[in-house]
């Protein structure tokens, strides 16, 4: 069994809309335990704004209290904290490094999220921001968001800049619509990708995610795969 580190998730449960209880944080560690997934970070939507308006003290303590009842539960899988940060103008205005949670908490590589139509210039000014003080800025699911699918230089201009991208691996297996999953292929055959996450929610999310495992393998190979779902990861993993 290949080893694997899932680097999005809402598995930490009762916070953000992922898990809504421990039975089903643990149903979904459990099953990708099955999968290689040994080691987990947890990532919550964090930010200043709307649903992401969950302080990164919030999840520390959220995620101290699971680690603790997933060891008395008996599950081996190793945690570390993590977030996805919204970006948003409130974000930019406070210019709060706290608020933009890294891998660990203590790395320097910081998992975003931004759901504009457009590519607005607040999410530039933020991005130069992390990047001048020192966050390496990965941005989640590319192949979600309207704007890679409306702006096709958009992310060879951020790849000019520094920025990583992490896929989702279910728009490979049939969680989204047609369109979404052939920009997916297409970022992976292009090698647009520094790493893959499950980005799983809720137990009934599982099957897709690992059916876009299988098939991520089948259009890249079992070792190309293992280095965006362990290699890489585990990169971050050791910087924490
Ligand atoms: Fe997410």
């Amino acid at each position: 069994m290949l080893e694997r580190i899932d680097v999005h998730n809402h598995l930490l449960p009762n916070l953000d809309d992922g898990c809504s209880s421990s039975v089903d944080s643990f149903e979904c560690i459990t099953a990708l335990r099955s999968a290689g997934y040994r080691r987990l970070f947890l990532t919550p939507h964090t930010g200043p704004t709307d649903m992401c308006s969950i302080h990164p003290e919030e999840s520390q303590r959220h995620f101290n209290l699971f680690v603790h009842s997933a060891r008395l539960a008996g599950l081996d899988t190793e945690f570390r904290l993590g977030g996805e940060v919204r970006l948003s103008p409130e974000l930019l205005k406070m210019r709060d490094l706290s608020l933009a949670v890294t891998y660990g908490v203590t790395s320097r590589f910081c998992l975003v999220d931004i759901w504009e139509p457009d590519w607005p210039q607040w999410a530039q000014d933020i991005i130069d921001w992390l990047m001048a003080n020192g966050r390496q800025v990965i941005l989640a699911h590319p192949e979600r968001m309207a704007v890679m699918q409306n702006d096709p230089m958009l992310m060879d201009r951020l790849t000019r800049q520094g920025v990583w991208f992490q896929g989702n691996l279910g728009p490979l297996g049939g969680s989204e619509p047609k369109s979404v999953r052939i920009l997916a292929e297409r970022f992976l055959r292009e090698g647009r990708y520094f790493m893959l996450g499950t980005d799983c929610h809720r137990p009934s999310q599982l099957p897709a995610r690992l059916a876009g495992l299988r098939r991520a393998e089948e259009i890249l190979g079992k070792a190309a795969i293992q280095r965006l779902t362990f290699g890489n990861p585990l990169a971050i993993w050791n910087a924490c």
